[in-house]
């Protein structure tokens, strides 16, 4: 018989159906034997009735997490029984055959509670059953809407998704890199992107005018609630545009987003607020404002564009950095001063973030697409000649081949999806997150490489 998925048994009312699935809770009561059963759609309460010995027999050796096959008629149950806020609250499957198709040890904790009760590395340490949660299936199934959505609608605007390389030479973005050693050129090492910043302005050079990417970065940072190794962004970069065409393309993505996907939330405010940086610092302390009128209301959503950040901005031994990264473009009253290379920390580029209910959500610019104003800058980042041509040809020469203007942004997906669905931290809606230390407990990553795998990459380990 044919597969019917649990959601769908409510309109098979009077029919003989088989599912598949897990054995949510057992309830033996001597004579009949309840059951829920669970699949990837819900739950169904499931019940082997006293004349039916043989499945009665097989049904008192089942246990929780058993994986089964049922089959059974669908009955609607009596008015009194009928539990009107529950999925399938009003049938019943009456078992008539159950077939294990596999026996399972009792898991390490409950998998049917919203899990907030256990240790995290517990829960990390078993993900598989972890992710069996109700909370959980739901977090990865919207986090698939969410990417969905944005696919969709980057899609219907004529972007294109390219996939950038992950064994690359790294893009500076603020944070140490992941290093990959090379074996076939022993003593050189890859790097994992940070972001595919570099490549997505190339594309611009290449001329595909509107790009994006689910992308994947890879940071080697201090973790926190809103930081993991390795996330998503919604990457995206356009052609012939100015920081007004990124922010009316985003402002409408992001609403229609909740609209569709979320329409119990409100915003606290349409068209999003403008904050500049400066003004940001001084009225709230922050670059992130919480602009949230109640706190406690889980609905409610504060955006709010905050513009015109520094373009530069000194590290704590008191060396100077790009505040973003170093291909933003100058703020144009600011050119000038910038040409001059004087008082730099007053500088502004043409950089935004979208901040969201005091997280930042997403950072961009509008990019210089011209070789001498970006080997300015490098010049002013006292980034040697030598290290430029080394780290950088590429794109001073890519910018001499007829760049166009661009710019674009880069969401974080997790943070999005964080936000939307009220979680306190971005690893509840991360299928397979790391610890705080980096670590992937379920795998046991990061860990030894053989003997042999380090002779043939060249590399001796120093203790
Ligand atoms: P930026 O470094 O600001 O910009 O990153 C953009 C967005 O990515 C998310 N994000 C993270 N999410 C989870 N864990 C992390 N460790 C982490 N780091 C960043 C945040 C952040 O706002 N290439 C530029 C974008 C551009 O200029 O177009 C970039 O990566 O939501």
């Amino acid at each position: 018989m044919q597969r019917t998925y649990i959601k769908d048994l409510a309109q098979k009312a009077g029919q003989e159906v088989s599912i598949s699935g897990w054995v949510d809770i057992r309830r033996d009561q001597g004579k009949m034997v309840f059951f829920d059963f669970r699949d990837v759609s819900g739950k169904v309460q499931g019940v082997v009735l006293s004349g039916n010995k043989e499945a009665l027999e097989s049904a008192k050796e089942i246990r929780s997490e058993w994986v089964v096959q049922v089959t059974g008629k669908v009955n609607k149950r009596p008015e009194k029984n009928i539990q009107k806020d529950k999925q399938n609250g009003d049938i019943e499957l009456e078992i008539l055959s159950i077939k294990v198709l596999n026996e399972a040890l009792t898991p390490p904790f409950d998998v049917r509670s919203d899990g907030k009760e256990i240790g995290e590395e517990n829960r990390l340490k078993y993900r598989y059953l972890d992710l069996r949660r109700p909370r959980m299936q739901r977090n990865i199934i919207m986090r698939d809407k969410i990417i969905t959505f944005f696919r969709e609608y980057m899609h219907k605007n004529n972007f294109v998704e390219i996939e950038t390389p992950i064994l690359m030479k790294g893009t500076p973005e603020g944070s140490r890199e992941y290093l990959v050693p090379s074996r076939l050129e022993k003593g050189k090492f890859y790097a994992l992107p940070q972001s595919p910043q570099q490549f997505k302005q190339l594309s611009m050079v290449a001329g595909f005018d509107r790009y994006f990417q689910i992308a994947r970065c890879m940071r080697d940072e201090d973790l926190r609630g809103d930081r993991q190794p390795e996330f998503t962004q919604l990457d995206f970069e356009m052609s012939f545009v100015n920081q007004e065409d990124i922010l009316n393309y985003t402002e409408p993505m992001m609403i229609e987003l909740v609209k569709t996907l979320f329409p119990e939330k409100t915003f606290t405010q349409l068209p999003f607020p403008r904050i500049t940086y400066k003004e940001c610092m001084e009225k709230y302390g922050s670059d992130k404002p919480d602009l949230r009128k109640d706190k406690n209301n889980p609905n409610e959503l504060a955006f709010a564009w905050v513009v015109d950040f520094p373009m530069f901005e000194k590290t704590d031994d008191g060396e100077i950095q790009a505040a973003h990264h170093p291909f933003c473009s100058i703020k144009e009253e600011d050119v000038s001063k910038f040409m001059a290379g004087e008082d730099l920390m007053s500088i502004r580029a043409n950089s935004y973030d979208l901040v969201l209910n005091g997280y930042e959500l997403s950072s961009g610019s509008i990019r210089i697409h011209k070789s001498d104003m970006q080997k300015k800058v490098f010049e002013l980042l006292q980034i040697s000649e030598e290290e430029q041509q080394q780290k950088f040809t590429h794109m001073l020469e890519a910018f001499k081949y007829g760049a166009p203007p661009h710019g674009g942004f880069a969401p974080g997906i997790d943070r999005i999806v964080m936000l939307l669905l009220g979680e306190p931290n971005i690893r509840e809606v991360i299928a397979y997150p790391k610890t705080g230390e980096g670590k992937d407990l379920m795998m046991n990553a990061p860990s030894e490489a053989s003997a042999k795998q380090l002779k043939e990459l060249g590399i001796k380990l120093v203790e």
